[in-house]
């Protein structure tokens, strides 16, 4: 099976390979069918056209009930403007888009400034198109830098390895067989909930090119103490010499902590912390198609990794995955520093993490349930059933109840090793207001009052995990 028939429906698979046309709009002398998966012979009028991707894109979820995604949808009407004056921008194309490539500069600047960096005007920085690729241009300059390294004392570079949790987001696991790097994973357990620093010795050695730390655990939401993963990697450098840097993997937290946990050391306020990056799209509250990644100074970057594009008659330093991509993101994510600035960040953010703590304090009341953890970290939290509560039903039920009145909250197994705990989560964004969580709050009893009336095992033939990355 190839990648492309995998992602069609069975449905789509089966039926005849055309569209057909609502008669309602399709216009005199106009094809009435069109081809499904062929680019078709003849032009359609323009509104035809909409209507037919209009149809079909209505077809998809209602994002308001989505409590899977991480990930922004909505904006405001400014925002929306902007947006629609600004879809053009290419953001490689700086000698173009001159302005554009400032704000990029300005907006990463602002951010290593709210994360702490020593000297802002000399951390280095990019915008990406999400967390996905700004943790594939961390581990890239770790994996560089440790190669200079080792090559400056005449070792071996030829296995590299990358010390991280069994939870890590899959962009990891991306990294690690994209870029012939071994993935070292430290296995969570009920003792060690997250990457702590606890037993880290085993798995560092010369050749580790860095740890990652997550500021916001995709399965659960908690964070990783970066604080005390820091003060292993202290403790390893005094007993064995290996000097290891820190990448954090912020995507959620990295735009939750400075306004809600100001206090909490876990950026480069930490020596050891060498690069952090994030997703303007999830809590840095843009549409889909940008993240952030900043390296705490020049050391921290090889410059070898560096490429120059022409700018203005002169150089400018890129480093990214793409070439050409929009530039749109990175102007409404200035748009959203301007407006909100830090009270307002702090307010929507603290918003979604009272919200958050409020649904696990209910939640964690019901005797159904036991929490995992309570929405302290970032505003997402899960659970998993009680203990020897019921044979008759479990969280992929429940899970399916809750789709039919249009709420999307995934089920799943915890990674590797607690992989027989399911656990089910919710991710409360901005918009999933105080008001809404309490709706969700009765489909949520009504369903567990309905599972709870079966008086014998429901069928768990054909049940699936749910999105949650
Ligand atoms: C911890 C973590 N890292 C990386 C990613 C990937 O982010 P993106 O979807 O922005 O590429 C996610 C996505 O949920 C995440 O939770």
């Amino acid at each position: 099976m190839t990648i492309m028939d995998s992602n069609r429906s069975a449905a789509e698979q089966e039926s005849d390979e055309v569209v057909q046309l609502n008669p309602v709009f399709v216009r005199p002398g106009e094809m009435t069918e069109v081809s499904r998966n062929a680019i078709p012979e003849h032009e359609s009028l323009p509104e035809t056209a909409y209507q037919v991707v209009h149809d079909d894109a209505m077809l998809d979820g209602n994002a308001r009930l989505n409590l899977a995604t991480f990930v922004g949808t909505w904006m405001d009407e400014h925002a929306t403007k902007l947006y629609s004056e600004t879809f053009d921008k290419n953001m490689i194309d700086k000698d173009e888009y001159p302005a554009t490539a400032a704000i990029e500069t300005r907006c990463w600047t602002m951010l290593a400034k709210l994360w702490n960096a020593p000297d802002a005007d000399n951390a280095l920085g990019a915008s990406t198109v999400g967390s996905s690729e700004g943790c594939m241009l961390g581990g890239l300059a770790l994996k560089r830098r440790w190669q200079h390294a080792r090559r400056a004392v005449g070792k071996p570079t030829d296995r590299p390895n990358l010390v991280m949790s069994t939870a890590v987001q899959v962009c990891w696991e991306k990294f690690c067989n994209y870029w012939d790097v071994e993935p070292r994973y430290v296995p969570i357990s009920m003792e060690h909930q997250v990457l702590d620093g606890h037993g880290l010795d085993e798995y560092v050695d010369e050749n580790t090119i860095g740890v990652v730390a997550i500021l916001g655990v995709t399965y659960t939401g908690m964070y990783e103490p970066v604080e005390q993963i820091s003060a292993a990697l202290d403790d390893i450098q005094k007993t064995k010499g290996l000097d290891i840097p820190i990448h954090v993997d912020g995507a959620s937290g990295a735009f939750i902590a400075p306004f809600v946990q100001p206090d909490m050391a876990w950026d480069f306020r930490l020596p050891r912390v060498a690069s952090i990056s994030t997703s303007g799209h999830k809590y840095g509250l843009i549409y889909p198609g940008l993240g952030w990644v900043v390296w705490r100074d020049a050391d921290a970057l090889p410059d070898d990794l560096v490429f120059k594009v022409s700018y203005l008659g002169g150089d400018m330093p890129t480093f990214a995955l793409n070439f050409s991509r929009p530039g749109a993101q990175v102007l409404l994510q200035y748009y959203m520093f301007l407006r909100l600035g830090m009270d307002g960040y702090r307010r929507v953010q603290q918003t979604s993490h009272d919200v958050a703590q409020f649904l696990a304090g209910e939640i964690g009341r019901m005797p159904q349930f036991t929490l995992w953890n309570d929405g302290a970290d970032i505003p997402v939290f899960a659970w998993s059933m009680a203990e020897g509560y019921t044979d008759c039903w479990n969280l992929y039920h429940l899970s399916d109840r809750l789709r039919m009145k249009g709420w999307l909250v995934p089920a799943y197994p915890m990674p590797e090793d607690l992989d027989d705990v399911v656990v089910q989560r919710v991710v409360v964004r901005n918009g999933l207001s105080r008001d809404l969580a309490e709706k969700f709050l009765d489909d949520l009893k009504t369903e567990v009052a309905v599972l709870d009336a079966a008086d014998r095992p429901l069928p768990t033939e054909g049940q699936s995990t749910g999105f949650h990355h």
